[in-house]
C-alpha cells in the first residue's frame, strides 16, 4: 500500500555525514561516502534520508554553525558531490531532506564578520541581536545559553550579541526582512538542486520576545530545557511555560510563508519537519496546521522509560493531538543529540520498542546505526568535541557518544569506516556490530529492521488508526503488555522480564527477540519482546 504524499508515513533515515562513511581517507565521513553507500541505505527499506548539515562551517557545533548555507564544506566535498548524492538517491527512489539552520549563523558567516566591523545601530548589526550593556556593564539580560554559560558575548565596542547556543552561533534577527529574504533564497537554492524537503533546526526559536527582560529563574529554566538534568516534572513543566525565546506566535507567520514557497514547486511535494521542543505538547500541533509545515518531531520517545503506562501515554497523546490538526505523528528513538536507544533502555528493549513503533501511523525516523543496535560510544574526555562539554567545563559530557562513526566491516577498528584514524574512536568492542557481520546473521538487529520495514510497507502504511487491545490505562489489567491492532496486523509488546500470554489472533510474522510459543490457545510473548500477527 502506498500513502500519498510520500512523506506522510515515510521511514526517514537520519545520516550524520561526518560519521557515516569516509571516502577520502581523512578520518571523517563525507558526501561521496554517503553516495557510495546508498545501496545499503536503500536495502534497509527506508523512503528518504535526512542529512545533518554539510554546509561551509568551522564545525564548532557539528556543522550547526553555518558560515555559508548555500555551499558545501570542503570536509564533506563540494556542491557537485551534493548534486550527485541527490541524483543517486533519486535513482534509487530515495528522497533527500536537507537540514537547515535558521535560528543562527556561524560567527564566521560574512554577515557576522561585517557586523563586527560595523557600528552599533548599523544595518549589519540589525541582522543579529546586538544590544548595549546594562549601565553596570553586565549583559542585556540574564539568559543562559542552551549549551551552558551566558547567552551573550561582548564585542570590542562594548555591545553584546545574543546566542542561545555557543558564542560562535550568533542568533539571527527574524524581525529583519533581509534575514527572511536570505533564507528564502537558501530554501530555493536547495530545492533547485533537487532536495525534497527540509528538517528545520530550532524551528521554535526564531522569534524572541522580551529580549531586554531578565528571566526570574534563568538557571531553573536552563535546567528545565536540558533533558539530562534531573528535575521534578511539575517544576520542569511550569518553567517550560516561561521560555521567552521559544514558541512565540511570530514563528508561525514565517512557516506560513515558507509553506507557500514549498507549494509553489508544483508536483515536487516538498516537505518540512520542525525541530520544535515546545510545551505544553499541544503547542507542537500548531506547527503542522494545514497552511504550515508537514511534520513536527515528537521527542517523547527519546526520553520515555520502557514502561507500559508511559509508552501508552506517549503514543495516545501524540496520535490524538496530531489528529486535532489532521496530521500524523512522527516517531524517533534516537538522534544525534540524544543517547542511543540501546544504551538508554537496553538492547532487547530497544529492538522491542522499534518493532512496536514501526507499526504505528505516521512517519518514523531512524538514526543511522540504530538499525545495528549500536550503543553510545565510550569516549575519553580528550576525545570530546561537543561545545556543551567545554561550555560546562566538562560537567555535562555532551552528545559525542551518539555520533561515533558507523562500523562497516572487518575485525578491527575502525571497521572499514575510514583508512585513517576516525574523528571519534570506534570501540574494538563493536566487532560483532558491523554491518558486514549483522548482514550475515539473520537474528541481528539489522535484519529485524529490514524485515520490519518491509512488512510495514506491505501491511501498515496507509492502514489508518490503531485500536488499543492491551494497556493498563484503558481498562485492561495487564501492566506488562501493550498491544494494538492496525489494519490486518496485531502488535503485541511484552515489557516485562518474563514471558507473557496474550490472546492475539493470527499468524506470527515477526518477533523482535526470542520465540513466540502457543499455550492453551494463547500466544506466549517472550520477555522484552514485540511480535506482529497477521490476521
Ligand atoms: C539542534 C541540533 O539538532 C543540535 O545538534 C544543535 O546543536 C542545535 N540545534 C543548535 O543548532
Amino acid at each position: 500500500m502506498n500513502s500519498s504524499p510520500w512523506w506522510k508515513e515515510a521511514t526517514i533515515y537520519q545520516i550524520y555525514p561526518r560519521s557515516f562513511f569516509d571516502s577520502n581517507g581523512d578520518g571523517e565521513g563525507d558526501l561521496p561516502g554517503v553516495t557510495s553507500k546508498l545501496d545499503y541505505v536503500k536495502s534497509l527499506g527506508v523512503d528518504a534520508i535526512w542529512l545533518s548539515p554539510f554546509y561551509t562551517s568551522p564545525n564548532k557545533d557539528g556543522g550547526y554553525d553555518v558560515a555559508n548555507p548555500r555551499d558545501v564544506d570542503p570536509r564533506f566535498g563540494n556542491l557537485e558531490d551534493a548534486r550527485e548524492l541527490i541524483t543517486q538517491a533519486h535513482k534509487r527512489d530515495l528522497r533527500v531532506i536537507a537540514d537547515i539552520v535558521p535560528n543562527h549563523f556561524s560567527d564566521q558567516h560574512e554577515w557576522f564578520q561585517a557586523a563586527l566591523k560595523s557600528k552599533r545601530g548599523s544595518k549589519e548589526r540589525e541582522r543579529f541581536h546586538f544590544y548595549d550593556a546594562n549601565e553596570d556593564g553586565t549583559p542585556p539580560n540574564n539568559w543562559i545559553s542552551l549549551f551552558g554559560g551566558p547567552s551573550w558575548t561582548q564585542v570590542e565596542d562594548g555591545q553584546f550579541y545574543l546566542h542561545l547556543f555557543d558564542s560562535s552561533q550568533p542568533d539571527l534577527n527574524w524581525e529583519n526582512p533581509e534575514v527572511n529574504a536570505d533564507f528564502e533564497k537558501t530554501l530555493r537554492f536547495w530545492i533547485d538542486l533537487g532536495v525534497d524537503g527540509f528538517r528545520i533546526d530550532v524551528a521554535h526559536g526564531l522569534i524572541k520576545e522580551d529580549v531586554l527582560t531578565n528571566h526570574p529563574d534563568p538557571q531553573g529554566l536552563s535546567n528545565a530545557l536540558r533533558l539530562d538534568v534531573a528535575m521534578d516534572s511539575e517544576e520542569r513543566n511550569a518553567l517550560l511555560l516561561t521560555v521567552p525565546y521559544f514558541d512565540r506566535q511570530g514563528v508561525h507567520e514565517i512557516y506560513r510563508k515558507w509553506r507557500k514557497l514549498f507549494d509553489s514547486y508544483t508536483g515536487r511535494e516538498i516537505m518540512a519537519v520542525a525541530e520544535a521542543w515546545v510545551h505544553p505538547p499541544v503547542n507542537a500541533t500548531r506547527y503542522v496546521r494545514a497552511d504550515e509545515l508537514h511534520q513536527v518531531f515528537n521527542f517523547d520517545l527519546l526520553t520515555a522509560e520502557f514502561d507500559s503506562d508511559v509508552l501508552f501515554d506517549v503514543v495516545e497523546r501524540s496520535i490524538s493531538l496530531n489528529a486535532t490538526v489532521n496530521a500524523l505523528p512522527t516517531w524517533a528513538l534516537s538522534n544525534h543529540d540524544s543517547p542511543r536507544v540501546a544504551s538508554r533502555i537496553g538492547d532487547e528493549q530497544a529492538r522491542a520498542l522499534a518493532l512496536f513503533v514501526f507499526g504505528l501511523p505516521g512517519s518514523t525516523y531512524v538514526f543511522a546505526g540504530q538499525e545495528l543496535g549500536l550503543p553510545d560510544g565510550q569516549l575519553q574526555d580528550s576525545d570530546r568535541q561537543d561545545p556543551t562539554f567545554f561550555r560546562t567545563n566538562g560537567a555535562i559530557k555532551g552528545r559525542d557518544g551518539a555520533r561515533v562513526p558507523l562500523p562497516w566491516s572487518g575485525d578491527t577498528t575502525p571497521f572499514g569506516f575510514s583508512t585513517a584514524k576516525p574523528w571519534l574512536p570506534i570501540s574494538q568492542g563493536w566487532k560483532d556490530l558491523t554491518i558486514e557481520n549483522e548482514l550475515a546473521d539473520p537474528k541481528s538487529s539489522l535484519h529485524l529492521y529490514k524485515n520490519a520495514l518491509e512488512l510495514r510497507k506491505e501491511f501498515l502504511v496507509g492502514a489508518g488508526g490503531i485500536t488499543w487491545l492491551e494497556s493498563s490505562q484503558h481498562g485492561h489489567k495487564s501492566d506488562s503488555l501493550l498491544s494494538y491492532s492496525r489494519g490486518s496486523i496485531t502488535v503485541v509488546m511484552n515489557l516485562s522480564d518474563s514471558a507473557a500470554e496474550c490472546d492475539a489472533a493470527g499468524k506470527l510474522i515477526i518477533v523482535s527477540g526470542g520465540t513466540v510459543d502457543a499455550r492453551d490457545g494463547k500466544k506466549v510473548i517472550p520477555a522484552r519482546s514485540t511480535a506482529w500477527f497477521l490476521t
